[in-house]
C-alpha cells in the first residue's frame, strides 16, 4: 500500500488551516451559501456543515488508504499518477511540504473536504456513514459547491469567466468533463475531446459526418480550437472575441480589410456557413442561387429551375447552373479590383 507523508500535517497547521476555513470558503463558495436558503437542505448529511466545521484527518491520505485501496473497482489510486498526486508540484493537494497555501498539502481532503466522521471504522447499528463530497456523476452536493472546491486552487486567469458562462449557468461540475482520478483526462486529450463533449452535444458531433465539415472526425481540428470550455464572455463560448475573429484567426486570407466589402460577411460568417458540418458544399446554409436570394431581389436575375427549352436563347441558365450566382460574382468575400463592386473580379 501507497504511504503518504501525512504526519507533515502537523497540529499546529491544522489549527491554523481551521482559521482559514471561514475566509477560504467564503472566497470558493461563500455566496453560494449565504445566498441560498435550500443549501443546508441540498448537502445531504449536512455537507456544508461539515465543511465550515473544518475537521480534518492528522494522518491525510494515509487516514483514507485504509479503506479505499486497491481491491476497490473506483480507481481511487490513480489520483498519484496525476498532477495531483504529484508532492514537488507547488500548491498541490500532495504537496509535500504540507502546502505553501490553503488547502494545498490536505491531500485527498483538498478536493473531498474535510473528513469529520467519515473515517470512523465502527458504526452504531442503523447509522450511515458520514459522506464525504462527492464529484460529477456521482455528485451528491450541489455544482457549485463540488466546484467551490476545485476552484479554491484554480481561480485563476483560465477560469476568469467561468462565472455566469454557459456551463456554469447549466449547472455543470468541473467533474462534469474532467477525471481527476485517472491520468488521461479524455476531455483534455486532443484524440478523444470530440467524444468527452458529445456525451451532452452529439447533434455537434454528427454535424461533423456531414458531406461538408470541418475535419473534425479525425482530431485535426477539435472543439477546443473554437471554444473555450471555461468561458470568455462571448457568444456561444468561442475563443476570439466574436464569431468572424474566431473564424478568421485560421483562414486569415479573408480577412481583408477590402476595398468592396460584402455587408454580410463583415457582420457574421455564420449568416452564410454552419461552423460544424453541413450537407451543402462549402459548409453553406444553403446552396447558391437561393442562399444569395434570401437577401437579394430575383430581379433580373434567374432564380426559378428552367429547362434549357424553356429559356428563350435554348441554353441553359448560368444563374442557375453549377455554382450559380457565383459563376459570376465569384469574389462572394469581397474584392480589391478597382471595379470588384459587384465581386466579379
Ligand atoms: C484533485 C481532487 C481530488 C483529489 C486530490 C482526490 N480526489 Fe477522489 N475524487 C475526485 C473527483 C472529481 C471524483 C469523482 C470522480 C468521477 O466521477 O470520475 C472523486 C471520486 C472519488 C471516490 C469515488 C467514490 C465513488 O463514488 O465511488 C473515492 C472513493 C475517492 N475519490 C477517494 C479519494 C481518495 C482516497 C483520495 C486520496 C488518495 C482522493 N480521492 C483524492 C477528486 C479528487
Ligand atoms: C473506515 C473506512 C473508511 C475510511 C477510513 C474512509 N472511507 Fe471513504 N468511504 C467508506 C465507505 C464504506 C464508503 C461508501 C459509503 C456508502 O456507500 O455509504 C465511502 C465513500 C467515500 C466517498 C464517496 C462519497 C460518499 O460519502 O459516499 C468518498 C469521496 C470517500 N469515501 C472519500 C474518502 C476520503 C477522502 C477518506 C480519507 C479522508 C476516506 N474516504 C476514508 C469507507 C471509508
Ligand atoms: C489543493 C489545490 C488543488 C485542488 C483542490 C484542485 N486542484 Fe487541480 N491542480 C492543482 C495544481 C497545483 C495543478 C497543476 C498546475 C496547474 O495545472 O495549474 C492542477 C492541475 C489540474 C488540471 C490539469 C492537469 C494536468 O495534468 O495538467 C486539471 C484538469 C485540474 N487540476 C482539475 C481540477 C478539478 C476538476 C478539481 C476539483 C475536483 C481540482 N483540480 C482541484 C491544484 C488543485
Ligand atoms: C465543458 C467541459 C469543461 C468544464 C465544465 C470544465 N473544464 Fe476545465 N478544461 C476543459 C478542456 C477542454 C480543457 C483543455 C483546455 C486546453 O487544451 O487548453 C480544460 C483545461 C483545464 C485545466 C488545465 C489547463 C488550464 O486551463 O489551466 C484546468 C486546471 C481546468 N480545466 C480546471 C477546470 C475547473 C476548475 C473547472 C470547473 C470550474 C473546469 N475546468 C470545468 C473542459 C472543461
Ligand atoms: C471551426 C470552429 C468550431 C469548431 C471546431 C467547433 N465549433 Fe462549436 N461553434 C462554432 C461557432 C462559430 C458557433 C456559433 C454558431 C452561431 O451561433 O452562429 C458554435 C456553436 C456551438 C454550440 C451551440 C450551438 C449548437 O450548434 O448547438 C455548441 C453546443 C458547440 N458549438 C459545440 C461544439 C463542440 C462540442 C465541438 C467539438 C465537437 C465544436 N463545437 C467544434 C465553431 C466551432
Ligand atoms: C455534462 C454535459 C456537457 C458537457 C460534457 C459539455 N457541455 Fe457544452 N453545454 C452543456 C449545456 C447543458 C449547455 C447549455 C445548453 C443551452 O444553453 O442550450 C452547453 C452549452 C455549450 C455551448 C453553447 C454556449 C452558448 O452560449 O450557446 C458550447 C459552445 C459548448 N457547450 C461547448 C462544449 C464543449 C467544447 C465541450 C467539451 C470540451 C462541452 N461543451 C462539454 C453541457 C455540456
Ligand atoms: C482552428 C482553425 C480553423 C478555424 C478557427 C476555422 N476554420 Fe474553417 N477550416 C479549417 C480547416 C483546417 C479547413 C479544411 C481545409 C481543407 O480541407 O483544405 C477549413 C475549411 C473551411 C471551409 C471549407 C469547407 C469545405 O467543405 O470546403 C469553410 C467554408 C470554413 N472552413 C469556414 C469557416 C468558418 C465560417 C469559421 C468560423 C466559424 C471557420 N472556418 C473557422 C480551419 C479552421
Ligand atoms: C454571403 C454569404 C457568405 C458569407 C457571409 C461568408 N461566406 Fe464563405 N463562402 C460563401 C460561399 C457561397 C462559398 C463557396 C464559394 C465557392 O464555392 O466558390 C464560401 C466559401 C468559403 C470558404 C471555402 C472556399 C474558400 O474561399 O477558401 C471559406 C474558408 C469561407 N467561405 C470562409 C468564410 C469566412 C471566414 C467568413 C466570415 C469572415 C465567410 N466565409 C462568410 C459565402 C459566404
Ligand atoms: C444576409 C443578406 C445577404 C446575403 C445572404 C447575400 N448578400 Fe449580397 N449583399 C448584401 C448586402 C446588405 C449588400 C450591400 C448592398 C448595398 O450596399 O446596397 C450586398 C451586396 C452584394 C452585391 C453588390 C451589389 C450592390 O448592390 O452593391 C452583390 C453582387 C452581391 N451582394 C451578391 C451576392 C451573392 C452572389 C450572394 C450569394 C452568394 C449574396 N450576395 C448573399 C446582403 C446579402
Ligand atoms: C451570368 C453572370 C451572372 C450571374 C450568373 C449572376 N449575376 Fe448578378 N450580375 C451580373 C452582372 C453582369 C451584373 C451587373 C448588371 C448591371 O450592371 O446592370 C450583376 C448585378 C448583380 C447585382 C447588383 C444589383 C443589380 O441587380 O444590378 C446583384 C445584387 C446581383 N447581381 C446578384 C446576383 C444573384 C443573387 C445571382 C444569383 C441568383 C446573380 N447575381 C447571378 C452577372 C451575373
Amino acid at each position: 500500500m501507497l504511504r503518504c507523508n501525512a504526519t507533515a500535517i502537523a497540529e499546529d497547521r491544522r489549527k491554523g488551516r481551521k482559521r482559514q476555513l471561514a475566509s477560504f470558503f467564503a472566497m470558493a463558495f461563500g455566496v453560494a451559501i449565504a445566498t441560498d436558503a435550500a443549501a443546508a437542505e441540498y448537502a445531504h448529511g449536512g455537507l456544508v456543515a461539515k465543511l465550515l466545521a473544518g475537521e480534518y484527518s492528522r494522518r491525510g491520505a494515509d487516514t483514507c488508504l485504509g479503506c479505499h485501496d486497491e481491491e476497490e473497482p473506483f480507481p481511487t489510486l490513480d489520483v498519484f499518477k496525476t498532477v495531483h498526486g504529484h508532492p514537488a508540484v507547488p500548491g498541490s493537494p500532495f504537496e509535500m511540504s504540507g502546502g505553501s497555501s490553503f488547502p494545498a498539502g490536505l491531500q485527498c481532503e483538498a478536493c473531498h473536504g474535510p473528513v469529520g466522521d467519515h473515517a470512523r471504522s465502527i458504526l452504531a447499528e442503523g447509522v450511515d456513514r458520514e459522506p464525504m463530497v462527492n464529484f460529477g456523476d456521482r455528485g451528491n452536493a450541489r455544482p457549485a459547491l463540488q466546484n467551490g472546491l476545485c476552484l479554491g486552487c484554480h481561480a485563476n486567469y483560465e477560469r476568469a469567466h467561468w462565472a455566469g458562462s454557459a456551463h456554469e449557468a447549466a449547472g455543470l461540475a468541473c467533474a462534469d468533463c474532467h477525471v481527476v482520478h485517472d491520468p488521461v483526462d479524455a476531455v483534455r486529450t486532443r484524440d478523444t475531446q470530440a467524444r468527452a463533449c458529445a456525451a451532452c452535444h452529439r447533434n455537434v458531433v454528427a454535424d461533423a459526418f456531414k458531406r461538408s465539415a470541418h475535419p473534425m472526425r479525425d482530431n485535426q481540428l477539435v472543439c477546443r480550437d473554437c471554444h473555450d470550455p471555461h468561458g470568455g464572455g462571448t457568444e456561444a463560448l468561442v475563443v476570439e472575441s466574436t464569431v468572424n475573429e474566431t473564424c478568421l484567426g485560421c483562414h486569415a486570407e479573408l480577412r481583408g480589410p477590402f476595398l468592396w466589402e460584402h455587408a454580410p460577411v463583415v457582420e457574421d460568417c455564420g449568416i452564410c456557413h454552419m461552423p460544424h458540418g453541413s450537407n451543402q458544399p462549402a459548409l453553406l446554409v444553403r446552396r447558391a442561387p437561393q442562399l444569395c436570394q434570401g437577401c437579394h431581389s430575383s430581379a433580373g436575375h434567374r432564380s426559378f429551375a428552367l429547362a434549357p427549352d424553356d429559356l428563350a436563347t435554348g441554353r441553359a441558365s448560368a444563374f442557375l447552373l453549377a455554382n450559380a450566382c457565383l459563376n459570376c460574382h465569384f469574389a462572394v468575400h469581397g474584392s480589391n479590383h478597382p471595379s470588384g463592386n459587384l465581386f466579379r473580379r
